[in-house]
């Protein structure tokens, strides 16, 4: 079997819309320029997010329909308690309705003013749920952007801030499995265990936000030699047993359109993060969601670790990775599993990065055939001036198309790397833009932008 061949066939589709030249041109404009006001009636290829936006398989589907929606101790939960436990090891379960509902009551519990988190890199919610408690999220990512696991932590780093003079004051290091700020990059087995001395040794709690556990643990497979007699769901199990708690966006490796969860050994820690829970997203046997959508994840991530899944989304990445390499973007190798990320600096020299290179190129594949793609540029996490000067630059700007689970063919994919072909030809004339709206945080979600 080809690896990226679908492992798979299509019971339920979906019309796509085929915008006009003009449409899209209009549309954009209401959109005050920026993708994330575009609705998805104007958008042919949508990759930007591979959150939510994934196909539910037949199994799926039917689960759904045996949801117990008691509002307590339903069945559901059980079975999704009966699932996680199996994956994790963790005995300690909640459901909350996605990654971030987690990490605020998580980390709200662990964390207070004066106190850090660690980590490889914190996920822009993750470091704003540490940031609201008044305490501060550091990242310690390898500084190797192209080797087999650029989403390790630095372990030298790590140990001198743990023997540092703020050392009692960390409180949790974090390992993002994959690493999303770093192109969705794998941290390697070996790194966890020594991240797990390291955190023996002095007494700080290891946590992952195993929101793609999956996708790390099949790349383990394919990069770690010492590995690769494993299977992903084995080596999955190998990195959690490491671990003394977890939290998950199952956005993503759920293979569902909503839902995350908190999985701990501590039962103290869980007994406080409960309290929390019944506060704000509802009681614990269903967290934020409905009973069948627990029953949805826990079959999703049953199928998750299947190898001949992850083993087509791999090579459907790298395949596209080539693609659009071929087609004059250039590409961050290796690819990781949940997108390919384009470096759109390096594409467009002439714009600065108070013009939004990565904004720019964003918008000119929405442009050129309704292509949507997140820019992750200056525009997301540049900095605003506070002394009204230019904006403070991202450290790069990078473009990432994401890639939903099980929803796009290789044709789609070829497609967009036709409209990527022919951004790229075009690079030099791509115009830059400035920002004429903005709230004070996030401001990329609402920005309203101008072409210059
Ligand atoms: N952690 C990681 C590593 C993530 O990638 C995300 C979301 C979250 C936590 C937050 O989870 O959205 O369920 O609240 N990432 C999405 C993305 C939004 O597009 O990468 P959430």
């Amino acid at each position: 079997m080809p690896a990226f061949m679908e492992p798979f066939r299509i019971k339920s589709v979906e019309p796509i819309p085929f915008p006009t030249a003009g449409q899209r041109r209009t549309a954009l404009v209401d959109a005050g320029h920026n993708l994330f006001r575009v609705p998805s009636r104007a958008i042919t290829i949508d990759l930007l997010t591979d959150s939510g936006t994934n196909a539910m398989s037949a199994a799926q589907w039917a689960a759904l329909v045996s949801g117990d929606e008691s509002y307590a101790g339903a069945t559901s939960f059980e079975h999704f308690q009966t699932v996680v436990r199996d994956l994790t090891g963790f005995d300690e379960v909640i459901p909350v309705h996605q990654g971030r509902a987690a990490e605020r009551i998580l980390l709200g519990e662990l964390l207070g003013p004066g106190h850090f988190s660690i980590s490889n890199t914190h996920f822009d919610t993750t470091r704003a749920a540490i940031e609201s408690k008044g305490a501060s999220a550091v990242d310690l990512p390898v500084d190797q952007t192209s080797s087999a696991f650029g989403g390790d932590i630095d372990p030298g780093r790590l140990s001198e801030w743990l023997s540092g003079t703020q050392a009692h004051r960390v409180r949790c290091v974090v390992l993002t499995i994959t690493n999303n700020a770093s192109g969705g990059q794998p941290v390697s087995l070996a790194n966890v265990g020594v991240v797990r001395e390291l955190c023996d040794r002095h007494q700080v709690m290891l946590l992952l936000d195993a929101s793609r556990f999956a996708e790390n643990a099949y790349l383990i497979s394919e990069r770690d030699p010492g590995q690769s007699g494993r299977s992903p769901r084995e080596i999955a199990q190998a990195v959690f047993s490491l671990a003394d708690g977890c939290w998950a966006s199952l956005k993503k490796d759920g293979i569902a359109n909503i839902g995350g969860m908190i999985a701990l050994r501590d039962p103290d820690l869980a007994r406080r993060c409960r309290q929390q829970l019944i506060a704000f997203e509802g009681f614990p046997t269903y967290g934020g969601l409905a009973g069948r959508d627990l029953e949805a994840l826990a079959q999703g991530l049953l199928e998750v670790t299947d190898p001949a899944y992850l083993r087509y989304r791999a090579s459907t990445a790298r395949w596209f990775g080539e693609q659009l390499a071929d087609a004059g973007l250039p590409v961050l190798q290796p690819t990781g599993c949940h997108a390919v990320y384009v470096d759109a600096a390096e594409l467009l020299p002439h714009i600065r990065p108070e013009q939004l290179p990565a904004t720019a190129l964003a918008n000119e594949l929405y442009l050129s055939g309704a292509v949507r793609v997140s820019d992750l540029g200056t525009l997301a996490f540049g900095r605003v001036d506070p002394h009204g000067g230019v904006d403070i630059a991202a450290p790069r700007e990078l473009v990432r198309f994401a890639l939903p689970r099980r929803v796009y063919t290789k044709s789609h994919l070829e497609y967009v790397s036709e409209v990527a072909a022919g951004v790229a030809a075009k690079a030099a004339q791509i115009p830059g833009y400035r920002i004429v709206e903005q709230e004070s945080a996030l401001r990329h979600f609402t920005a309203a932008l101008m072409p210059l």
